[in-house]
């Protein structure tokens, strides 16, 4: 039997919690991304298709992203219990320095296409974080500003050797006048992907007016707005002559480059050499011979190759091969903090974030990079705090089971 009584103005008053109204749009649009997929939509919502597309599409059928992502959640972790996790640590080193979280973000081109803000929101949020900022041949900011934007933080150059090495090399040198600390070299493009999105809407560098592009445009008037009214979208390290990403990759790279580069531009860079695109056990070896400070295993973000092996899966038998001789970091589909988790568990030293960086610049500029920072984060912390570790050093490959229906 219920008892009942009449309901009490002042029980109901202490009820109320109205929220004072968020008037900052763009704050509200971040702050109610609770996920890089939520990011994710926002950025769609927000940018022109074709951008978009570039951005979050991959090569041929798209089954490498597909696999790589797939492959993060096919996974079980296993907790521990009662550990005592009040505070942890999620700081680690990597390549000769310290990053406070482990992750980075990982080199893009033509990024000001995205949002105009491009890098120097990628590269001022990343100091904010204390976190490594890479910088891509294909960059739309050049070495130095971006260098002025985050003068005291980690950051890193990618490099793309071109049939024209000295222009390479130049770079090489100028990256390392302005203090930049590690050099991606970027070994999975001999040549471009099929970029089948960026085919189908007729995208360009630099972007056209077309009837499509302009009907395409209507709903998103703020990025034209920040497109017309900021400096002109272009490399800033490349000229180019116009056509689809592919055309201007496969004009500029040299598809000629061997191990007899690596040499050359160990020669050239003082600092870390890590080569970045490695996709098999046999390379990482040989590169480990060769005397690299460390691998990237990656396939571009199933941008290259597709039915390339899934950087994930591939890293416990890499690991076994070289692991005791060099650093592994690993990047490929990675959407959540949880997927870092499960990498470091299995052994990555570190991981790098393409997409997720991307989604958030092009939902909020360098708020949204910030939110997305923030993210990852918060999922971090709470996984580790979750499966009962203190620091990223106590989790192991126990702490993940692969399930047997992962991509492979
Ligand atoms: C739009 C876009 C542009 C990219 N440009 C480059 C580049 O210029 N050089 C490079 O080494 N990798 C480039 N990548 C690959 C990333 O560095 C990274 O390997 C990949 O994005 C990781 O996968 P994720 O996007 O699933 O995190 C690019 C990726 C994207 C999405």
């Amino acid at each position: 039997m219920v008892t009942r009584q009449r309901p009490q103005p002042a029980e109901i008053f202490e009820l109320m919690r109205f929220k004072k109204p968020q008037l900052d749009r763009k704050r509200h649009r971040l702050d109610s991304a609770l996920t890089i997929a939520d990011l994710r939509r926002v950025a769609k919502r927000r940018t022109p298709a074709a951008a978009f597309d570039y951005t979050d599409g991959a090569a041929e059928e798209e089954i490498s992203l597909h696999r790589a992502r797939r492959a993060f959640r096919d996974i079980q972790f296993n907790p521990g219990i009662l550990r005592g996790v009040g505070d942890v640590d999620t700081s680690c080193e990597i390549f000769g320095g310290l990053s406070a979280l482990p992750f980075g973000i990982a080199p893009t081109g033509f990024t000001r296409l995205m949002q105009t803000e491009g890098e120097t929101a990628g590269a001022t949020a990343a100091a904010a974080a204390g976190i490594p900022f890479s910088l891509s041949t294909l960059g739309t900011t050049s070495i130095e500003d971006v260098r002025r934007a985050n003068p005291h933080g980690r950051i890193w150059f990618q490099l793309y050797v071109m049939r024209d090495r000295e222009i390479s090399y130049e770079l090489v040198r100028r990256a390392a006048a302005a203090g930049f600390d590690t050099l991606f070299f970027t070994v999975d493009t001999p040549v471009a992907g099929a970029r089948l999105r960026d085919k189908r809407n007729g995208f360009s560098i630099p972007p056209q007016l077309t009837a499509r592009t302009v009907l395409n445009a209507m709903p998103r008037p703020w990025w034209w707005w920040d497109f017309l009214t900021t400096p002109k979208l272009e490399f800033a390290s490349l000229s180019s002559t116009g056509g689809t990403v592919g055309e201007l990759l496969d004009a500029a790279m040299d598809p000629t480059i061997s191990f007899e580069d690596l040499q050359v531009i160990r020669g050239l860079w003082p600092g870390k050499l890590v080569v970045k695109g490695v996709q098999s056990v046999a390379d990482a070896r040989k590169l480990t011979d060769l005397g690299v400070d460390g691998i990237v295993l990656s396939n571009h973000g199933g941008r290259q190759l597709d039915r390339a092996p899934v950087p994930f899966v591939l890293l416990p038998e890499v690991l076994r091969e070289v692991g005791a001789d060099t650093e592994i970091a690993l990047d490929t589909g990675i959407m959540s903090g949880a997927d870092i988790v499960a990498a470091i568990a299995l052994g990555a030293k570190f991981t790098l974030v393409g997409r997720a960086y991307l989604y958030g610049l092009m939902a909020g500029g360098r708020e949204g990079v910030d939110r997305m920072i923030q993210i990852l984060t918060e999922e971090i912390v709470r996984t580790m705090k979750l499966l009962g570790v203190a620091s990223l050093g106590e989790l192991t490959p126990r702490h993940v089971t692969l399930l047997p229906a992962s991509g492979r």
